[in-house]
């Protein structure tokens, strides 16, 4: 197995490891390192049906069933399917889903670990997906600025997201409020330590980070703002240009993720992910 690194900050592309068939103790442990490492892992030209992809990312531990059923695969719950395609009817097309950053399911109080997604049909131009390192944006600030967040919690829900971003999206289809009702929003330490890592990370997202909880609205709004502005710069970004068959597994605990809606209409962008259970975020 081949690490090379993709950015300065985050993400490695891995060669020389098929996921189509289970790994050996050995290969699947320095796949673990090299996701504590570099957060972000892009496995190039993989051969992986749906049941190889669930044995691989149940490696990692229990999977998660997306709250959103109707974009489970048929048969095969703990596989969420991101497409933009209404010619598969098997699910429902969702054209912007994930278009903003996020941490994956942070709107529980046991948030996801990691998410494998693999590509299956993407579009000839756009599409790709954005990563964020909040290890290093936290290394970054100032010891002022940290001393500052160091202790605060915030609010995080489901229906956060849908307020601000996909109720807005032409076509999107009202969500059933029992739905909202069934997670409640949760509440997670701004800055928590990542379990295997050892380093400290921001942890809000624009997403599904309703507020500061120790802080006046406006000022949190304020500090929510700047963070998402630093979190999100340049230097601590990988963009993710997909090629058909690329597997892309990321490290929910260190990372924020977000797609880019960019690709032609008509064109097709189809996804499987996968999301496995973690644990809550301690400060
Ligand atoms: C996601 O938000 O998990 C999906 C990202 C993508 O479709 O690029």
């Amino acid at each position: 197995m081949r690490v090379e690194r993709a950015s300065r900050t985050l993400g490695a592309r891995v060669q020389g490891v098929d996921l189509g068939r289970p790994l050996d103790a050995d290969t699947f442990d320095s796949v673990r390192d090299a996701l504590n490492r570099h957060s972000v892992l892009v496995f190039p030209e993989q051969e992986v049906e749906p049941p190889a992809q669930v044995e691989f990312s149940a490696r990692f531990g229990r999977l998660k069933h997306h709250v959103l059923k109707e974009n489970l695969l048929p048969g095969m719950p703990e596989i969420y399917v991101l497409t933009n395609m209404t010619s598969q009817n098997e699910v429902a097309p969702r054209p912007y889903a994930g278009a903003y950053w996020h941490t994956d399911l942070s709107y529980e109080a046991e948030p996801a670990f990691g998410s494998v997604m693999y590509a299956v049909e993407v579009p000839e131009v756009g599409g790709d997906t954005m990563f964020c390192s909040m290890a290093a944006a936290w290394d970054a600030l100032s010891e002022r600025m940290k001393a500052l967040l160091e202790g605060l919690t915030a609010t995080h829900s489901f229906e956060h997201a849908y307020e601000t971003f996909v109720k807005h999206i032409p076509g999107t289809a009202p969500i059933d409020r029992r739905r909202f009702d069934a997670r409640p929003p949760v509440t997670h330490p701004l800055v928590h330590t990542h379990p295997e890592s050892g380093r400290r990370c921001l942890y809000v997202n624009p997403g599904f980070t309703e507020r500061i909880n120790e802080l006046p609205p406006a000022e949190g709004e304020a500090i929510l703002a700047f963070l998402y502005e630093h979190c999100t710069s340049e230097r601590f970004v990988y963009r993710h240009r997909w090629s058909r068959h690329d597997v892309v597994m990321w490290d929910n605990r260190a990372t924020m993720h977000k797609a880019v809606p960019d690709y032609d209409d008509g064109d097709s962008r189809y996804m499987r992910r996968t999301t496995i259970a973690g644990s809550a975020p301690r400060g």
